[in-house]
């Protein structure tokens, strides 16, 4: 029987982790420089949490959830995305009522979405998110948005533009639900039946259809910008006014919806033309959520926030952006006698903080060189049946080639004072 794992999961390599750790320590301290501290909620919830919270006419929850019942019955579902979970932590440990009135957390790990497999997307992939919870205030939606954007600078990724559009306020996405309505009706009959079916619950999930994106009226569809009350039209615009005072780049995108139901007010999306993601590249985005900690049981609360798929931040990175730096020494014994030697001296180095390994194939010093230059080790240390007799190592430096015996008491102070410590 050959396994393979699971169509859309990729395994990552011991050649690719030095790439994702920089990628991770990268993100790590932008959130330290944003005063954001990380939050762990689990990776599976209640099914009910997702229908309520990314909401039950959404793609995400109808066709791409990854549910089960477990061995009681219940139905888990494994998060497709991270804001929900983080919604109902913040409710159930009663963040709202922690003194700092303004939460701001970021989370990384797996999420998982039925989707088809492509460079990009996959069906267990990865999220760095960020959410900022308990104030309203557009310099919260700012806040986020040059947080993205430092994310894709550090990253160096080219050619990113900054999509923003407002689904304003309750009485703004009531105004435009009607206005959606009159426009689509006439039009019902050419739609698939899916998009009948969001004709009633939910009109605006039609935008998102993935059928019928082609049909005439998809393009003539009233724009939510058109119908925001006076408040979110005020809130849109001080975003814009900071934005602009930040000198912050932007279009304004009438057509960015988003897929998730709990957005209002700002919504917001990084798209890349970096040709190592392909023209039109979603590499994160996010938005205002005001209703949602209400919706999973919460007092009131406002929110903000944003995701990136980190496969697709790794596609775009450079491949010599890596923590994989190098070990410090490779041991190399040569003959049996030397291994033991070996493995005492590899211990020792150790305990003194140094990035070791040896060879344990029992190959000839052309094998081990090259295993030394394949781990990028500052020094090679070579020991042989003389260098054993007479309590010495012979210490390659691999940059310069230059080789020394040097006696093995004074090992530690010779590579500490030739490394620089
Ligand atoms: P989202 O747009 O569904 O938003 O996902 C955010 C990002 O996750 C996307 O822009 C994309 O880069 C990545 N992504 C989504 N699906 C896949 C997939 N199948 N394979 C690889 N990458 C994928 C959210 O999830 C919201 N929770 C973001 C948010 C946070 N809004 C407010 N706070």
């Amino acid at each position: 029987m050959n396994y393979k794992a699971p169509r859309g999961t990729v395994d990552v390599l011991p050649t690719e982790s030095g790439k994702w750790l920089k990628l991770e320590r990268i993100l790590r301290t932008i959130a330290d420089n944003y005063n954001v501290k990380e939050m762990r909620t689990p990776i599976f919830e209640h099914t009910e949490l997702f229908n309520r919270a990314v909401g039950d006419t959404t793609d995400v929850v109808t066709k791409e959830m990854y549910s089960f019942n477990d061995k009681k019955g219940r139905s888990i579902t494994l998060r497709p995305e991270g804001t929900a979970g983080i919604a109902r932590a913040y409710v159930e440990n009663k963040m709202y009522a922690w003194p700092e009135k303004l939460t701001k957390v970021y989370y990384m790990g797996p999420m998982f979405r039925y989707e088809r497999p492509q460079s990009g997307r996959q069906r267990q992939f990865h999220q760095f998110g960020v959410e900022m919870l308990g104030v309203e205030s557009p310099y919260v939606d700012v806040e986020c948005m040059l947080m993205a954007l430092t994310v894709v600078k550090a990253l160096d990724i080219k050619d990113v533009t900054l999509h923003i559009n407002s689904l304003g306020d309750d009485a703004s996405r009531e105004a435009y639900r009607t206005a959606l309505k009159d426009h689509f009706r006439p039009h019902l009959h050419e739609l698939c039946e899916d998009c009948n079916d969001r004709f009633e619950k939910n009109p605006l999930r039609i935008l998102d259809c993935k059928v019928d994106h082609e049909h005439p009226s998809m393009a003539s569809a009233p724009k939510t910008i058109d119908y925001l009350s006076e408040g979110a039209k005020a809130h849109f615009d001080k975003v814009c006014q900071l934005l602009d005072e930040l000198d912050v780049d932007y279009v304004i995108d009438t057509n960015l919806v988003r897929g998730l139901d709990y957005y209002s007010h700002t919504v917001f999306e990084l798209i890349s033309d970096d040709p190592k993601l392909g023209a039109g590249s979603t590499v994160g985005g996010g938005g205002r959520y005001n209703g949602l900690v209400e919706e999973v049981g919460g007092p009131a609360t406002p929110g903000v926030g944003f995701a990136f798929g980190m496969e697709r931040l790794m596609l775009a990175m450079d491949d010599d952006m890596t923590d994989d730096a190098g070990i410090d020494a490779y041991i190399m014994p040569l003959g049996d006698e030397a291994k033991d030697y070996a493995m005492q001296l590899i211990t020792v180095l150790r305990a003194h903080g140094f990035c070791c390994d040896m060879d344990f194939v029992g190959r000839g010093l052309k094998g081990q060189f090259k295993s030394s230059d394949r781990f990028h080790a500052q020094y090679a240390l070579i020991i042989g049946e003389d260098e054993v007799k007479n309590e010495i190592v012979q210490v390659r430096d691999n940059e310069t080639k230059e080789q020394e015996a040097v006696k093995v008491e004074e090992l530690i102070t010779y590579l500490d004072h030739k490394m620089g410590v």
